[in-house]
């Protein structure tokens, strides 16, 4: 089939990729010219495994294709997916501008039957705003069109892999038009078993909110458990495995560190409870996941200064600043408030991530109290604390007898417990990590 993907970003360039890949031709609207002339080319913009391979593959195949014409987009396929930022607003609900705009633009071409799928995330109920939105701009007022729900599940620095092996396909329809257009778009992922469940687009809608806000719920349970660990002398991680054998908990999302950040949980959360709140119903379970989250900053800084006593002028080394490993973003990271809090203490930062210093170094620029080390080791050199954000393989393979050779004093505040609290303390180091 002919597919449209408005939004070159993280799930609109994943899907567009992989819809391609399964033997659909993708059309993909990208309205950022940098961003755009860098697809042309074949570069991927974001960092994803697997990603640029789908690129190249979907491109020389003449498979997928790149505009910045919302006209072009309108007229290739009789199926639009929309793809664009749904970022949050100052009150916490998403701004669903983009998706307005989208929608408005495309009503007003229409001369033919359209399905209008809402791939980013939006709140429950959206699917009626789009209805309404479209029944108003469209020229002919007899056209047909329908509006689907078909959330992505896409975890960042594992896209390419969630998409093409996904736990579920969720596709939220009203029409058995629409229902047969999106069972013939998913049919190569169905085939291979991947699960097809279709439902009623408040029902999808609210599915992809739900999900996000329960494992964030998840992550804050096990940090909220592991402070009494660390407040009793348990160990949290052995708590996870004791509590993941349990088939209905299951050991995934278990792991206790300074929390959850990323584009999609902090701005999912606040639009789950600010819709709920229009419907005057109180999540007030997720406000108490939020805080939770929000208090591991401060526990971390806590064991930092424990250690240190105090902050100014002293050296910190600073492992990982992307939100988690294999990704570069930054958005909500923890590396963001930790770096804002040690700067402001007077602290000296060198920073090391493999992937996200780019990014980071647009928030942070280099000046005496903060450097960017080209590589882990060189982070560390005349450190008086080694501080570990972001879980990446090569922290957990590092030569411990090497960081401690550079570091002028031996103590690591590890964030997401990569190290076993035996091995390093025997090895002579002061580690401090999360409920062990
Ligand atoms: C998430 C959802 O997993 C994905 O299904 C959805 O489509 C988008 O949001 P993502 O935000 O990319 O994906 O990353 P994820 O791997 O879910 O991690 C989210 C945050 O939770 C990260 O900050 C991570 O460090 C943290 N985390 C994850 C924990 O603190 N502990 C865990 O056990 C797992």
């Amino acid at each position: 089939m002919k597919i449209t993907v408005v939004g070159g970003g993280y799930v609109g360039l994943v899907s567009g990729a992989c819809f391609a890949h399964l033997g659909h031709e993708v059309l993909i609207v990208e309205k950022l010219k940098e961003k755009l002339e860098l697809l042309k080319e074949g570069k991927s913009p974001i960092y994803e495994p697997g990603l640029d391979e789908l690129l190249e593959e979907g491109i020389k195949g003449k498979r997928l294709h790149f505009t910045d014409s919302l006209k072009e987009a309108a007229d290739f396929s009789e199926v639009l997916f929309i793809c664009v930022g749904t970022p949050s607003l100052a009150d916490g609900s998403p701004d669903l501008s983009q998706v307005d705009q989208v929608v408005r633009d495309v009503a007003r071409r229409m001369n033919s039957y359209k399905v209008f799928v809402e791939k980013s995330t939006v709140p429950v109920n959206t699917h009626k705003r789009i209805e309404g939105v479209v029944r108003r701009y469209l020229k002919d007022k007899s056209l047909e069109f329908d509006v689907v729900s078909n959330p992505e599940f896409l975890k960042e620095g594992a896209a390419v892999d969630d998409f093409l092996n996904p736990d579920r396909i969720v596709v939220g329809v009203s029409s058995q038009r629409a229902k047969e257009i999106m069972e013939e778009i998913y049919r190569p992922l169905v085939e291979k078993g991947a699960p097809l469940f279709i439902t009623d687009p408040a029902s999808a809608e609210i599915i992809k909110h739900a999900a996000n806000a329960f494992l964030a719920t998840k992550i804050s349970f096990i940090n909220m458990v592991s402070d009494l660990c660390e407040a009793t002398g348990a160990n949290v991680d052995a708590v996870a495995d004791g509590l993941g054998f349990d088939k209905r908990i299951g050991r995934a999302f278990l792991n206790a560190g300074i929390g959850w950040g990323g584009s999609c949980f902090p701005k999912d959360l606040k639009a789950f409870v600010k819709i709920a709140e229009e419907f005057a119903v109180d999540f007030s379970l997720l406000k108490e996941v939020e805080r939770i989250n929000e208090r591991r900053i401060e526990l971390l800084m806590k064991k930092l200064k424990d250690a240190l006593w105090t902050l100014r002028s002293k050296r910190i080394a600073l492992w990982g600043l992307s939100f988690k490993p294999n990704t570069d973003d930054i958005r909500e990271a923890p590396s963001i408030k930790v770096v804002q809090r040690l700067l402001k203490e007077g602290a000296t930062v060198s920073a090391y991530d493999p992937k996200a210093t780019d990014n980071f170094r647009r928030l942070f620029v280099e000046g005496e109290d903060l450097r960017y080390a080209k590589d882990k080791y060189e982070a560390l050199k005349d450190a008086e604390a080694l501080l570990i954000l972001t879980e990446w393989q090569e922290f957990k393979e590092a030569d411990l007898t090497k960081v401690k050779e550079l570091m002028e004093v031996p103590i690591i505040v590890d964030g997401r417990n990569i190290y076993d609290p035996d091995e390093v303390k025997a090895m002579g180091f002061e580690y401090y990590s999360i409920g062990r």
